[in-house]
């Protein structure tokens, strides 16, 4: 793992669209995995103005969608799959063969999870993965205490996630499960970008940099990816000790 540190949040979100884009050029049947949340937002529109006005060619890449909170239609613009619906699919105009989000309203979860786990084996695995940290520390909806085995599951929410997700919707929500791709499909993808911005990530970027790797504190499995790269801003860099 390594770390890389940015002036503030556009510049880091900057460096990962121009890494994405040039891994695209260098790869077009890039398979690409993306968080949503307001960490990646920039990132993601960042990458949609690169690819086309620098004509690059997206038209073979391959998109997951990391989690998504279950039961919420996708319609709902709290949704991960609204999010990347108009903010990804839409503008690059992607075919339904080209992504797999996951299904929130599914009859069979069990089953919506094999589909997933297929759809990133048919394809040779994940050659970049960006996701961002939760104010518990998780990943997708890799809560604390999550395998760092697990491939693709569905997950009771920590209240954590439950009340810091009420940001994504206009009304309260109830929230209760979340479907996730597990910290296996993290370990095996290729590259791994973990990035976080501002004051109130600092103490999660602290744990997840310098403290021990555990389970309980699911971002610190970072620290076991050979190609994984946190990137953070100057302010969530703040409380970290030592020079990195
Ligand atoms: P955020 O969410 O980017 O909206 O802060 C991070 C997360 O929960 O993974």
């Amino acid at each position: 793992m390594k770390l890389k540190r940015f002036k503030n949040y556009h510049e880091l979100s900057d460096f990962a669209a121009g890494d994405i884009a040039n891994s695209i050029k260098s790869k077009p049947s890039l398979v690409l995995c993306l968080a949503s949340g307001d960490t990646p937002k920039l990132t993601v529109e960042l990458l949609v103005k690169k690819l086309k006005e620098e004509k690059i060619d997206y038209s073979k890449i391959t998109f997951i969608g990391l989690d998504e909170w279950v039961g919420l239609p996708p319609t709902n613009t709290g949704s991960c799959h609204y999010f990347f619906q108009n903010k990804l699919i839409e503008p690059l105009q992607l075919k339904p063969s080209q992504y797999f989000l996951f299904n929130a309203l599914a009859d069979d979860f069990e089953n919506e999870c094999v589909k997933m786990d297929r759809f990133i084996n048919d394809r040779n695995g994940i050659d970049v993965m960006l996701v961002g940290i939760g104010m518990n520390g998780h990943i997708g909806f890799n809560e604390p205490g999550a395998a760092f085995n697990n491939l693709s599951h569905v997950i009771e929410l920590d209240e954590i996630t439950k009340a810091v997700g009420q940001k994504y919707f206009n009304e309260q929500v109830e929230l209760g499960k979340g479907i996730t791709l597990g910290f296996k499909h993290l370990l095996n993808a290729k590259k791994v970008f973990m990035m976080a911005n501002g004051s109130k990530k600092a103490e999660v970027i602290k744990k997840a940099v310098e403290g021990t790797v555990t389970e309980s504190f699911p971002a610190s499995i970072m620290q076991q990816h050979e190609n994984g790269f946190i990137l953070i801003d100057d302010e969530a860099a703040s409380l970290l000790s030592k020079p990195h």
